[in-house]
């Protein structure tokens, strides 16, 4: 998400961006796939070499967080776990300038929960973009419990001139989009527990029934099954309400490791594939 995030800022407006990342290999990979991503958009004639060169010329990569230190905004896409979050924002409160506004990328945490570990709460906000990135046209904002009028302002500014289709959510587990798409997995999971029909045909109804891109099956192991039952994890204990249970197969899923695409198999079989 960070890599796809920076080349759509780099893109759309003149600010230096720099991908700060711990793992060395992490950024390694970004800058290639920046790269492969620029050079497709070259082939197609949708940049102009020179354009991606200085593109290339505002963007620096770094794994020290000690070279971060003098931002306007940070757009935060590290695991999704509350506490290791929350310890990231804590080290850059410390070094980044008063006027910074901090912005996480989170799915399915609290922006509330994750910005009171920083002095700044009224300028956190969650900004949730969706994969990949530089081509989904929609951004989430969801303000925290304190986050100010002047920084959902600012930052929905800066969406619009990424070009994106902005929606409000409050702070509330799942916000809009994780909420209703999780829902809808889980509840094509029990559909194919209960034997009401096969995968492919679940598939095929909401694919073909509703227009929907890929059927919930797919998009789950698409997601990985772990992340899914990891989101309605959280919306079961963040509501207290039973409609949100994971199933007992999803469960039964990640107990096994099928986890989806990444591991080969989870409702689909992607052995020849990977
Ligand atoms: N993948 C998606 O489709 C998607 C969509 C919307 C939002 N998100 C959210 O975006 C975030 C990132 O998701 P992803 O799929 O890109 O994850 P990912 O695992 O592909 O990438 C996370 C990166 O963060 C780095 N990292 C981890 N801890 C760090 C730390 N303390 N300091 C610096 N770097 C650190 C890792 O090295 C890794 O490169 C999550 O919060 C996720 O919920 C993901």
């Amino acid at each position: 998400m960070g890599t796809h995030i920076a080349y759509l800022i780099t893109q759309k407006t003149l600010g230096k961006v720099i991908v700060y990342d711990s793992n060395q290999l992490s950024l390694e990979k970004s800058k290639a796939t920046i790269t492969d991503i620029g050079q497709k958009a070259i082939g197609k004639a949708k940049l102009l070499d020179s354009e991606f060169a200085s593109m290339l010329s505002r963007l620096t990569f770094t794994n020290s967080i000690d070279s971060v230190s003098n931002c306007d905004l940070v757009i935060e896409a590290i695991f999704e776990n509350l506490a290791i979050k929350q310890e990231l924002f804590a080290a850059l409160d410390k070094v980044m300038p008063n006027h910074c506004i901090f912005a996480t990328n989170t799915s399915s945490l609290s922006v509330t929960q994750i910005a009171a570990k920083t002095k700044r709460t009224s300028q956190f906000i969650g900004m949730h973009f969706f994969s990949p990135a530089h081509i989904m046209k929609l951004i989430e904002l969801i303000p925290g419990l304190d986050t100010s009028t002047e920084t959902i302002a600012k930052i929905k500014d800066f969406s619009q001139q990424l070009g994106k289709e902005v929606v409000m959510a409050n702070d509330f587990p799942g916000f809009i989009t994780t909420r209703l798409g999780l829902v809808l997995i889980n509840e094509a999971i029990y559909t194919l527990m209960e034997g009401i029909s096969s995968k492919e045909e679940i598939d095929t109804a909401m694919k073909l029934g509703y227009n929907h891109p890929m059927g919930p099956l797919e998009l789950a192991d698409f997601i990985g099954l772990d992340v899914c039952l990891n989101i309605l994890n959280r919306l079961y204990e963040g509501f207290s309400d039973s409609k949100y249970r994971p199933c007992p197969l999803l469960k039964n899923y990640v107990a096994a490791n099928h986890l989806g695409r990444k591991t080969g198999s989870g409702f689909y079989d992607y052995s020849r594939s990977t």
